[in-house]
């Protein structure tokens, strides 16, 4: 079965929860599609309206965090049964913003997988090289090492629910978008790793998005590619024109 495109939007740390109903009621129309599924991961302060405002509609929500314990003494966190009990359906999860600016590291990235799993929350794993990185010839050898740890003690089954996102950091809000080949030759190293580690159908099953100014247009040329299986979009999925991301075949 072909892998459907997921146009993912990651609205970061932008809209307040009354700009988030007002920005849902006018996005509905627009992303409405019976070939490509939709998501909005918010913040968790908006996940309430938007979780409402999508009523009805196509559009999916996600979170852009979670907490890998299930209650207790952790002053400031989210855990996963507060997001299901909420309407979310998924949860982004080590973002390189995380990684970056909060310390996030890949054994916490591995633990809050689980966790969502655990919880039937589809992880959306974030990894990415950064600028040094692609220069020094590392790019795969960096992308393998954080998808196989993210992926430690998975079972193929659980394997199969996540959805990797490849965004290179020197891609994220600098309007540089990797070329599709670039971002083509990592998802398939991506989904090379899945088969090695788990076999064929968790490496065919398994959506591979690319992130990184996914816009109205390259989205196209992006997703046309054999292992780019949608975007994960920050900047352009906080206007009405993420439909046109949606509908990037049209
Ligand atoms: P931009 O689309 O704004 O570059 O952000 C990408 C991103 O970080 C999505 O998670």
């Amino acid at each position: 079965m072909a892998r459907r495109i997921l146009a993912a939007g990651n609205w970061k740390m932008n809209k307040t929860p009354s700009e988030t109903t007002a920005l849902i009621n006018e996005m509905k129309p627009v992303v409405a599609s019976d070939d490509v599924d939709v998501l909005l991961c918010v913040p968790a302060i908006d996940i309430p309206a938007a979780v409402e405002a999508a009523k009805g509609s196509n559009i999916q929500i996600g979170a852009e965090n979670l907490y890998y314990e299930e209650k207790g003494a952790y002053t400031g966190e989210i855990a996963p049964d507060m997001l299901v009990d909420a309407g979310v359906t998924h949860v982004i999860i080590g973002h390189s913003e995380r990684r970056g600016y909060f310390g996030e590291t890949d054994e916490q990235v591995n633990k809050k997988i689980k966790k969502a799993l655990e919880h039937g929350l589809v992880p959306v794993m974030c990894c990415g090289e950064s600028l040094e990185q692609r220069e020094q010839g590392v790019t795969m050898d960096w992308i393998r090492m954080q998808v196989k740890i993210g992926f430690q003690d998975l079972t193929a089954d659980e394997a199969k629910k996540v959805i990797v996102a490849y965004e290179p950091i020197w891609a994220i809000g600098t309007g540089k978008t990797a070329t599709s080949d670039q971002a083509e030759e990592v998802c398939k190293g991506i989904r090379d790793l899945l088969r090695e580690l788990y076999g064929d159908d968790v490496a065919e099953t398994t959506r591979v998005l690319y992130g990184g100014s996914v816009n109205p247009g390259n989205a196209a040329e992006l997703f046309a590619k054999p292992d780019i299986d949608g975007g994960l979009v920050g900047g352009a999925s906080l206007k009405t024109s993420f439909g046109e991301i949606v509908h990037y075949n049209k």
